[in-house]
């Protein structure tokens, strides 16, 4: 049996706006195993979003999936009809988004919203044994005094107890994958800690696989098993996280770290490597990052792919061909 959960295949994502083509994710590649913490990194705007909401075809106009696979066990989720992937969204696979105030109806109380989520999947359930299980699951994620809290209203809730809620609704159908995009960028760092913690928990617990986005070193440091580093629509570095942390090999990953010598500084606050993110219609020759890398050479006007330099440690950089 593959221990492969999810594999994604020379992904690409266009926006047609009036400016141009924004190829927002163009070839990124990856696979994601079962029972991983799988994390995202990189600055803000490197196509991090568009990749997750892709993989279950959750891109709207002027946005277009233009090609690649998205393999989910094995199926290819881009072939598959609105309707089927109805039914694995927030079943098989389920999304935890950066702000809960927007994931959640302020007209319902959260035990509703979710018992609404168990019942849509499973339609013979009794109306009561759904609201059984929401407040199992209000317990779960270490919501006190869970049966009173059920019958909360999403504003009667601090950020991080509506966060709860939502990770809750993620986890009610014990989903085989969660994809969490920031799921803790609004939240207080102390706060930050604790979700994090428990989305850890509760990946043990289930044996639940978590493909998690963020900007932020420190999050990243702190749960993952793997690390894949996006810049500019591309993947620039995946390794297990200690070796990310211990020899980054990209220059662009080895100017991410130095630039933070404390983790739980923002990547986004970072001044220390020269240069912009490029335009995303007029992007760079051959490697997007050959503007800012002090290492460019004529070879990198063509694009490097990905190699394995040691086990399980990818970079896509010329530095690391051998000629
Ligand atoms: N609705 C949209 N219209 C036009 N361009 C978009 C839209 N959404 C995203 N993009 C483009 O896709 C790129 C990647 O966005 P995103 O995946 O949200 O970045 P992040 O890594 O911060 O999550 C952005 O730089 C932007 O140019
Ligand atoms: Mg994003």
């Amino acid at each position: 049996m593959s221990d492969i959960l999810l594999e994604v295949k020379d992904l690409k994502v266009n926006f047609y706006t009036y400016a141009g083509v924004v190829k927002a994710v163009d070839g990124v590649s990856f696979s994601v195993r079962k029972g991983e913490f799988f994390s995202i990194v990189g600055e803000t705007g490197c196509g991090k979003s568009v990749t997750a909401r892709a993989i279950t075809k959750l891109i709207k106009p002027p946005g277009r999936i233009v090609g690649g696979k998205v393999l989910f066990e094995g199926k290819n989720l881009l072939k598959l009809p609105e309707k089927e992937l109805k039914k694995i969204r927030g079943k098989e696979i389920a999304y935890i988004y950066q702000d809960p105030s927007s994931a959640l109806d302020p007209l319902y109380t959260v035990g509703y919203q979710i018992a609404e989520t168990v019942a849509v999947h499973n339609p013979l359930i009794k109306i009561k044994n759904a609201f059984t299980k929401a407040v199992e699951i209000l317990k779960e994620v270490a919501i006190p005094d869970p049966v009173k809290r059920s019958t909360n209203y999403p504003h009667e809730l601090s950020g991080g107890m509506k966060q709860r809620v939502v990770i809750g609704i993620a986890m009610v159908n014990k989903p085989k994958l969660i994809i969490a995009d920031e799921p803790t960028t609004a939240l207080d760092v102390t706060i930050q800690a604790q979700i994090l913690d428990l989305l850890k928990e509760l990946k043990e617990k289930y044996n639940t696989t978590i493909m998690m986005i963020t900007h932020n070193l420190g999050v990243v440091a702190q749960v993952s098993d793997r690390v894949m580093v996006m810049y500019a629509g591309k993947v620039v570095e995946i390794a297990p996280v200690e070796e990310l942390f211990e020899k980054p090999l990209h220059p662009y990953t080895q100017g991410l770290l130095a630039a933070v010598p404390n983790p739980l500084k923002k990547v986004e606050e970072i001044k220390a490597i020269p240069g912009f993110v490029p335009d995303m219609i007029n992007v760079p020759k051959g490697c997007r990052f050959r503007p800012r890398c002090k290492f460019a050479t004529e070879k990198c006007l063509q694009q490097p792919s990905l190699i394995e330099v040691e086990k399980d440690h990818w970079v896509a950089c010329w530095k690391y061909w051998k000629r």
